[in-house]
């Protein structure tokens, strides 16, 4: 367990233009043709047969030959039916000379593509030995009309977390340096921590959470956090922190298996948001749950067919140890639970059903609250962080029967994974007002304008905005 890595970013925002700050041109197939920019930029432009394709960026020189402008190509809105291309700031990052910037006039959806500039800029080079630290903050840019750069930058700092969580390897990110993060984040917001370890789990009757991560030499636990007032409305974030899945004596294939340290994504994603919300003081009573686990193989693992009594009393076979994730955030959904919350928000790298359903980064979601459900649809199109609403279709609940136990913990069929998983889940959620369960990735697999490949934030800044709107 060494200290948490921190990750660089080539990409800065500034508050002001810096005075020797260089433009660039913002453009389209469309406007480079109707030809609204300067004659010398137009004719470098055709020389260079550049048609300002979206995400390609043209440098221009003057007479010394040095650097004295560019053009960037950006998506027509017409053709971003997604929104995946108002993000197009993040690949402006990579490929910026060094130095500083600004655009010219003002950029449409400015706040985003602020924030996409940032993302874009992440980098994760903490292992390598010949990273150069000089790349940091590399790349420095002015864009007018932001109304809120500290709210920009927020939203990405924390995003830069989630994705460093995610990204450092579990020999440096087992439980106990999960702990040790979210402990980190708590105290620099005030939080009041605690974190049940081992026997104590049992001893406070967290007995999934134990049985999943006993086999682990590092010892499983559950992290927990409060901050705010109390007489403000209680949201609690509840995070899957299997740190490593192994499938457990279910075994995963190794190709199953190579990228199961992502598998605390559910955590560094409710890290992210909580970050986002302490940062912003939002009028919140808000509460972190982690269960921080390895999912490990030893003489002492936890077995196919054993029964396990959850916290809440109901008892679950185990049909399958690999689907491990959602017993233990069933005790601490039940924790959750239990104080009544105004909103229940979790998030897991719950099932790899999700992926072949919506693919790698569209995240299902599940609600019972049609109001809440659409309020979450609405900002996932509004910040360009994308989450589609899958049902919880109460006809597979009966999927979920066993012949010794009050559920299993899988289906026989596989049918309909991550719906299944979710109805699993919302046994244990019976008193908060509104529930919203994220069945997210946590990885982005290919480069996209705002994510290089590796541990990715979903569905967090658009999260942010829902809990900022619900509470204003
Ligand atoms: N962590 C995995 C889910 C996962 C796998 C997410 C790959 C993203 C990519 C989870 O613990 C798991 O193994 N789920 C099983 C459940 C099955 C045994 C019912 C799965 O999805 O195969
Ligand atoms: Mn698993
Ligand atoms: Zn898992």
């Amino acid at each position: 367990m060494t200290s948490l890595p921190l990750s660089a970013n080539r990409a800065d925002l500034l508050d002001q233009q810096a005075a020797d700050s260089r433009p660039i041109w913002l453009v389209t197939p469309e406007t480079l043709a109707n030809g609204q920019f300067p004659q010398t930029v137009l004719t470098w432009a055709k020389a260079n047969a550049y048609k300002g394709k979206a995400g390609q960026l043209l440098t221009l020189a003057n007479e010394q030959g040095q650097i004295s402008g560019a053009l960037f190509g950006i998506e027509p809105a017409d053709k971003d039916k997604s929104g995946e291309g108002r993000l197009i700031g993040g690949k402006l990052a990579r490929l910026l000379p060094v130095g500083n910037w600004h655009i010219e006039g003002k950029a449409d959806h400015a706040e985003l593509f602020a924030v996409s500039f940032l993302l874009g800029g992440y980098q994760f080079n903490h292992y390598k030995k010949d990273a150069s630290a000089e790349d940091q903050n590399s790349v420095s840019l002015y864009i007018s009309g932001l109304s809120d750069l500290a709210e920009t930058r927020r939203l990405a700092d924390a995003s830069a977390m989630t994705r460093d969580l995610i990204n450092t390897p579990t020999s440096d990110m087992g439980p106990d340096a999960l702990e040790m993060a979210a402990r980190k984040l708590a105290d620099v917001y005030g939080a009041k921590f605690t974190a049940v370890i081992g026997n104590d789990l049992l001893n406070q009757n967290f007995p999934m959470i134990h049985a999943v991560g006993r086999a682990s030499d590092t010892a499983p636990r559950l992290i927990d956090f409060t901050w705010g007032k109390d007489s403000d409305p209680k949201v609690t974030l509840v995070g899957k922190g299997v740190c490593f899945d192994t499938g457990g004596l279910d075994i995963k294939a190794a190709s199953g298996m190579l990228l199961m340290k992502k598998d605390m994504g559910g955590a560094a994603n409710v890290l992210g948001l909580a970050r986002m919300i302490m940062d912003a003081k939002l009028p919140v009573r808000l509460r972190v749950l982690i269960p921080a686990v390895e999912n490990s193989i030893s003489g002492n693992a936890f077995r196919p067919s054993d029964i396990l009594t959850s916290r809440q009393g109901q008892t679950v076979e185990i049909g399958n140890t690999d689907a491990e994730g959602r017993l233990v955030l069933a005790d601490a959904l039940t924790l959750a639970d239990e104080e009544n919350p105004d909103l229940i928000i979790d998030m897991a790298t719950l099932t790899g059903a999700a992926r072949v359903a919506l693919g790698p980064d569209l995240p299902p979601f599940y609600s019972h609250d049609e109001a809440f459900a659409a309020k979450v649809a609405e900002q996932a199109v509004a910040q360009s962080d994308p989450l589609w609403r899958m049902p919880l279709w109460a006809p597979y609940e009966a999927k979920l029967a066993s012949k010794v136990a009050d559920t299993n913990n899988v289906t026989t069929d596989g049918f309909a994974g991550s719906v299944t998983a979710a109805l699993f889940l919302s046994r244990f959620v019976k008193n908060a007002k509104v529930w919203g369960h994220f069945d997210i990735y946590g990885w982005t697999p290919v480069e996209k304008s705002a994510a290089t490949v590796g541990g990715a934030a979903q569905g967090i800044r658009a999260l942010y905005q829902v809990i900022k709107q619900r509470y204003a």
